[in-house]
């Protein structure tokens, strides 16, 4: 059992296979965070219960450290919960008032206020294995009157006593999304949030917290990430007295909203966890309880094609048959056409929202494509982007009232489009209705469902909840709903790039698009960054022309391979202008992914050279039992010839043997520790050069 109470301390003990989370309810019925990290024995802990106060002018201190905590009283910390009652009182007081225990592993602790019936339910969900605990609130109004609730977030972690805290985030925008920034926290508060409707390409709902000094392999890494799809908010506070808290859910801006008399209100998730093993540790336990708690029951991912690059809006049926042809002789296993098939889109000004197939691109219907996708052996997938309008289409003629928009004001538009109002119903409805005439009428396998613009002028939802929270509320239950509908269909997330993957849209999307950047070395800064959070098994990337349509740039096929081959292998170049040398070795790449793909998306990541450090980047990976792994390597550039490069390994059994080869070369064998201690000498030439390291436990 992970989850402990002690009717004698009061203190509360959630027990993960290498950490302890302990809170406690203090003497004054408050709960009160107490420590988080190793495992500790949770009794010892007690002094850290008590009150703490600095003067009369700071006389509670400990209100900071309260385990969720709502704006009242002496409470001047980033709140879990605002509200005003409906007597127009906007002080909470809550008070602990017992707690339950469900099941193995979860837990659930009762607050309610002094006064008014309103309660909060601290949820617990505990991952032992992981050393991940899941975190949501239930807010209950059971008052006479409406609740305003100006602030409801999911949970608030943490961290104390360290001498310095340095926060971990990313950032970015289209097409440079996930870089990786770290700033060390001074008083006050840092804010990452998305206002723009989705996660966003500019910040994204992931932390990880340290001293300053952890580093891949070592020290001690505190980290959560934010299931929601929408505005969301992560606050990293630090107080004049040392401690840390992080705030995280669903964003307060403009977001208020009425609590009905008998209503409640529940949260998204906020996941946290702690690692002692740096970063590569936090990265590997994030990705392990994705893969078996988060990402919906799933397979491997298959190579796919995608004709996006190849032919942009221009479609036609005998190209994208020309093309299938070669994906084929490649080896691919999807085919996937993206937009421009249906309605007047032969560009970004009109077309989307009608979403019938384009009879004159496709005369023999959509269906005749894919019966020659099939027939190659491949399965079919299409590109949709249903939450979007442009003005210039019939739908939005038949329903300009659909859209989001204030009435006096007329509409930003961004992409030539306007984006549906999702939480009216009959919005909803038609979105569930075409999509299912679209998968019931034709033989698809996977859809790559897109958002390309941000929300403005958002107008309002009919009722209850705001406007914001009803779009992705809807986002979710009609993927939700798709999925049952067509258990055999799989999923992509996508918006302009990577702009809503988080863990609320991976409960329902089997894979993610990371970015439209496709030069192989952006991708590696984007991918890198992605992957400190999320599991590289749904992480999407695709082999392109070069020189990049984006940034001009050449790069080796083998390179753009490489690259490509860290997570789900696609490949969207526009290959009916390949040589046959080309094809070729595109084939024999493909084969090799293959062979390699379990251990890759299975497997565990190590980030050996992560960019930045040296003019290397290497990346490994274990494979589930250990017998199995690869490593990507990566030249940036040469300088002054090379001294040998030995690249020291990871993850591997000190006392094995592994047979190593690189990039199919004849292997040699070496142990583990050989391999983790001297490392292996590589041979690297050129500018962008790259190498694949095989491992095979003997
Ligand atoms: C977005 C996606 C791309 C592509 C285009 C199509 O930018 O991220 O992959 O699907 O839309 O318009």
């Amino acid at each position: 059992m992970p989850v402990y109470y002690s009717e004698e301390t009061r203190l509360f003990e959630i027990r993960t296979d290498r950490t302890s989370y302990v809170f406690g309810v203090n003497g004054k019925g408050t709960v009160q965070h107490v420590y988080w990290g190793e495992r500790v024995e949770a009794a010892e802990c007690i002094d850290m219960l008590k009150g703490r106060s600095h003067s009369s002018f700071d006389a509670d201190v400990d209100r900071e450290t309260e385990e969720f905590g709502g704006w009242g009283g002496s409470h001047y910390a980033e709140p879990g919960l605002k509200v005003e009652f409906g007597d127009g009182v906007r002080d909470l007081k809550l008070d602990y008032e017992g707690y339950e225990i469900a099941g193995e592993n979860e837990l659930t602790v009762k607050l309610a206020d002094r006064h008014y019936a309103f309660r909060v339910d601290m949820h617990y969900k505990v991952y032992p294995e992981h050393d991940i605990i899941e975190r949501y609130v239930r807010v209950r109004n059971d008052e006479a009157l409406p609740v305003r609730i100006e602030q409801a977030m999911a949970a608030v972690w943490s961290v104390q006593g360290l001498p310095d805290y340095r926060m971990t985030h990313v950032s970015g925008r289209w097409a440079g999304e996930y870089q990786l920034r770290r700033t060390v926290l001074s008083e006050g508060k840092k804010v990452i949030e998305s206002r723009r409707g989705f996660t966003g390409p500019h910040a994204n709902p992931w932390f990880a917290i340290d001293d300053g000094k952890s580093g891949e392999t070592h020290g001690r890494v505190w980290f959560g990430a934010l299931g929601w799809s929408g505005n969301w908010k992560i606050v990293a506070e630090k107080s004049t007295f040392g401690h840390l808290r992080i705030v995280g859910g669903i964003n307060d801006f403009d977001g208020a909203f009425a609590l009905a008399p008998g209503a409640s209100y529940t949260s998204p998730v906020f996941t946290g966890g702690f690692a002692d093993g740096g970063f590569g540790a936090m990265s590997r336990q994030l990705h392990a309880y994705e893969r078996a708690h988060v990402l919906p029951a799933r397979q491997l991912r298959k190579v796919l094609y995608n004709s996006w690059e190849a032919t942009e809006f221009d479609v036609q049926a005998d190209e994208q048959i020309k093309l299938a042809r070669r994906a084929a002789a490649l080896g691919v296993e999807r085919f996937v056409v993206d937009d421009g098939w249906f309605g007047a889109r032969n560009n970004d000004r009109a077309g989307l929202g009608d979403w019938q197939v384009n009879p004159a691109k496709f005369p023999n219907g959509l269906q005749a494509l894919i019966d020659e996708v099939k027939g190659l052996g491949m399965e079919f997938g299409l590109w949709v982007e249903p939450e979007s309008v442009n003005p210039d289409s019939d739908l939005y003629r038949a329903h300009p009232e659909w859209i989001y928009r204030f009435p006096t004001r007329e509409g930003t538009q961004l992409r030539n489009q306007h984006l549906l109002n999702l939480g009216l119903p009959e919005v909803k409805e038609f979105v569930l209705g075409f999509m299912t005439e679209l998968l019931a009428k034709h033989d698809i396998s996977f859809i790559k469902w897109d958002m390309n613009r941000t929300v403005t002028e958002p107008g309002s939802a009919p009722e209850g909840l705001p406007v914001w929270q009803k779009h992705v509320e809807h986002v979710y239950e009609i993927w939700a709903e798709l999925r049952a509908r067509f258990p055999h269909v799989e999923f992509e997330t996508c918006a302009g790039g990577g702009a809503r993957i988080d863990l609320g849209m991976l409960r329902f999307a089997d894979q993610a698009w990371v970015s439209d950047n496709t030069d192989a070395r952006d991708r590696l800064a984007i991918q890198e960054g992605f992957a400190y959070a999320y599991s590289p098994s749904v992480m999407m990337c695709w082999v392109t022309e070069s020189p990049n349509g984006f940034n001009g740039r050449s790069l080796p096929l083998s390179y753009r391979f490489h690259s490509s081959m860290m997570g789900g292998l696609g490949i969207g170049a526009n290959i009916s202008k390949w040589s046959d040398a080309e094809m070729a070795e595109a084939r024999e790449f493909v084969a090799l992914y293959k062979e390699i793909r379990g251990t890759v998306q299975e497997g565990e990541l190590y980030r050996l050279e992560p960019l930045g450090r040296s003019n290397l980047a290497a990346y490994q990976y274990v494979g589930k039992d250990g017998a199995e792994s690869v490593a990507f390597v990566f030249l940036q550039s040469q300088h002054f010839g090379s001294a040998e490069r030995r690249l020291r390994l990871q993850g591997l059994d000190a006392e094995a043997t592994y047979a190593v080869s690189q990039d199919g070369g004849e292997a040699v064998v070496r142990h583990g520790a050989t391999l983790m201690g001297a490392g292996f000498p590589l041979t690297l030439r050129g500018d962008y050069g790259s190498t694949l390291l095989r491992l095979t436990r003997l």
